[in-house]
């Protein structure tokens, strides 16, 4: 008898997981990413939504939404129907720095998003125009000191990890450079490889190319220790620099309210294309870290979130970025 009623209470329940989860995906998934075409954020973004294709059985549409340092695109994201067909490429300046810089964000990063899982780690590397006088980092920081008035430095926005991260490294070296903005960088480095902007701090996965076809100048990596990527190009520590250590991420998220199931697919697909060789290949010869293990979680992720709210809003304000 108790089993027959278990029996028929797993049926009901089973009845009731909204049909759409049990046939997800149905349809392809957008996949916004809220920066210009050809940046880190896309780059990654196409690499891990490759796979992810191949897993779900449905074609992930990467969308370009560029503008605000990510926040517009991250805020249609957020906003999007939770039914797992709008997911989005956020990062650490989208769901870290942007609170403190944007007081009326129209988006909360630790409430309004059904984390998936991270998609890698991006070293910031300090990179110039490949005709910039100084020949070193040493050389670099005495030269922008002193030039600082004629120098310009390009970045993806107010918000974005191109901005944070050389909003840091300004506020150590006491510079004030003309900052140029651009909806990624993507464009910004086209810039940079044809002269027009001075220097600028990226994700390594945006550079790796550039550096090694000498069409840019990489003056360090901000990591305690070297990339395998760019095995020549030494640590700030090591170049003089100690005190800028600062790296980057890129990570997966779906609007609030996304069904459990789905968030498990879209998780599932995930660490199954950071699993897949291939993928690894190409993330890891552009310089990205992947992510292992508990570190693949939504649960990880949603806490990670929330780190680093918490720890870039005290650099922003102690680096004037934003309205005391
Ligand atoms: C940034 O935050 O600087 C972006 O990642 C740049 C980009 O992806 O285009």
């Amino acid at each position: 008898m108790t089993r027959t009623i278990l029996g028929l209470l797993a049926a009901v329940a089973l009845a009731a997981t909204p049909a759409t989860a049990q046939t997800y995906p149905s349809r392809p998934i957008v996949m916004i990413v809220p920066f210009a075409a050809g940046g880190p954020t896309d780059v990654i973004a196409r690499i891990v939504g490759e796979h992810m294709s191949r897993t779900l059985g449905q074609q992930i549409v990467v969308e370009n939404v560029a503008g605000a340092g990510g926040t517009t695109g991250i805020t249609r994201g957020a906003q999007a129907t939770p039914d797992g067909y709008t997911i989005m490429m956020g990062h650490m300046g989208t769901h870290g720095a942007a609170p403190a810089l944007y007081p009326r964000l129209r988006y909360d990063p630790t409430k309004d998003f059904a984390p998936i899982g991270l998609a890698a780690g991006t070293p910031i590397l300090i990179v110039a125009r490949k005709n910039f006088p100084p020949k070193t980092l040493q050389e670099f920081v005495a030269y922008v000191k002193a030039n600082a008035a004629k120098i310009n430095q390009a970045h993806a926005g107010v918000g974005s990890v191109s901005h944070t991260t050389c909003t840091m490294l300004d506020h150590q070296l006491a510079i004030k450079p003309t900052q140029v903005a651009y909806r990624g960088t993507g464009p910004a480095l086209n810039d940079l490889v044809g002269g027009q902007v001075d220097f600028m701090c990226d994700q390594i996965v945006n550079l790796v190319e550039q550096v090694k076809a000498g069409a840019i100048k990489a003056y360090a990596i901000a990591t305690p220790v070297r990339s395998p990527a760019l095995p020549d190009l030494p640590t700030t520590t090591e170049a003089g620099l100690p005190d800028y250590q600062v790296s980057a991420w890129n990570a997966v998220f779906a609007p609030k309210g996304t069904p459990g199931e789905i968030v498990a697919k879209l998780n599932d697909a995930l660490s199954k294309a950071l699993s897949d060789a291939a993928t690894r290949k190409r993330l890891l010869d552009l310089g990205g870290v992947i992510p292992e293990g508990k570190e693949r979680t939504p649960e990880y992720l949603g806490d990670f979130v929330k780190s680093e709210v918490a720890r870039w809003t005290p650099i922003l304000k102690a680096a004037g970025a934003v309205a005391n």
